[in-house]
């Protein structure tokens, strides 16, 4: 099969087209660069030792993208990952948030369909489950009201893309719901790179080790979990990854719309995330206790149950696992591609 990635320079996208190509995929990566570099692109070749054709090109622009699709003919799959991510960034600008994510699947979902594509795997969250969480979370469970622009965003494309298939039944649809990605290739070639200040958790304790950040920010130690700060289900990048390679089967089979969940099934606490990621880099985080940010929950994991019953996907990696990769990424790459 033959698979475009959107966002295939970024975190997840280039860790993805590192698991195609190795299962032998034919991958091709479109990426505007906004939050990445081309040199992840030349690391997954350096990796897997295989072809990744690589466009610089804005997927919000139709004709650059109807560009691609001329210069790729037979492109079967479409993976999803383009989009703006932070959410704290899309609280103080939302019309940039709804413009990028929805602009550019709207384009991309139109552009697909004039070249007889219609199979789209979309990079969903668990975000879209709000905040009234019954853990563990399983995809029956009604979406919620989201807390900020960025996860409205993914709502409202979940259901822009199931509208499409209702349209046109020759759509298929997998929305993958991820909890929270970490770590990075074993290689420790590619991994996190974000550009600025980290907003989540790990790049910003791998910061920390590294010395480039003084000390972590907890941000509350009175929710109700057992030590006081927020769990989530920490899943490794590379299963992740693999989750991509294993919703294609549902893509052969036409499977219509279908939702998985990517998680663990296994929820942390901040300071079980510090501990192991000090394991891994054998040193002390130091971090201090800082109020609870708006819109935080106490806790959220998964049911990945479904994704193993319907995909045969399973997470394999462990926290440690995750923070050992994340260090040999960060202790290698100190200035993640930059340098
Ligand atoms: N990382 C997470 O914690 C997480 C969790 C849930 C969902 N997601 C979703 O997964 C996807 C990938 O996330 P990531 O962590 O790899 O983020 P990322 O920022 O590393 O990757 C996104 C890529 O999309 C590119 N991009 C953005 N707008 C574009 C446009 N208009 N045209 C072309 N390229 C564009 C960026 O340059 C970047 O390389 C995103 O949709 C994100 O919302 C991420």
């Amino acid at each position: 099969m033959k698979i475009l990635a959107t966002g295939g320079a970024g975190y997840i996208g280039s860790h993805t087209c590192a698991a195609l190509l190795e299962k032998d995929y034919d991958v091709v990566a479109v990426d505007n660069l906004y939050n990445s570099s081309e040199e992840a692109i030349r690391r997954v070749r350096q990796i897997t030792g295989k072809e990744l054709r690589f466009y610089n090109a804005d997927v919000c622009d139709a004709k650059q993208l109807d560009d691609v699709f001329e210069a790729e003919p037979g492109i079967d799959a479409v993976m999803h990952f383009a989009g703006y991510k932070a959410v704290g960034e899309s609280v103080a600008k939302p019309l940039e948030y709804y413009s990028n994510n929805l602009n550019s699947t709207m384009i991309l979902a139109d552009v697909m369909r004039k070249h007889g594509c219609k199979n789209i795997i979309f990079s969903s969250s668990a975000t879209v489950y709000g905040e009234n969480v019954v853990n563990p979370l399983t995809e029956e469970m009604p979406k919620g009201r989201c807390s900020n622009p960025y996860g409205w965003t993914k709502w409202m494309i979940e259901q822009i893309l199931t509208d499409l298939h209702t349209s046109d039944p020759e759509w298929n649809v997998v929305l993958l719901r991820y909890f929270n990605p970490i770590g990075a290739h074993p290689s420790g070639l590619i991994g996190e790179d974000p550009k600025g200040i980290p907003n989540n958790l790990l790049p910003y304790v791998a910061q920390v080790a590294v010395g480039k950040l003084q000390e972590l920010g907890v941000f509350g130690d009175d929710y109700d979990t057992p030590d006081g700060t927020g769990v989530r289900d920490y899943v490794h990048v590379m299963d992740l990854a693999y989750g991509h390679v294993a919703a294609l089967k549902r893509i052969r089979e036409n499977c219509g719309v279908d939702i998985y969940n990517l998680g663990t099934g296994r929820g942390s606490s901040v300071l079980e995330v510090v501990r192991s990621f000090e394991k891994a880099c054998g040193k002390s985080i130091p971090y201090s206790i800082r109020p609870r940010r708006p819109g935080d929950i106490d806790a959220n994991w998964c049911d990945p149950s479904k994704a193993e019953r319907e995909l045969g996907w399973k997470a394999e990696y462990n926290l440690d696992d995750m923070c050992r990769d994340a260090w040999n990424w960060q202790s290698r790459n100190p200035d993640g591609y930059g340098k």
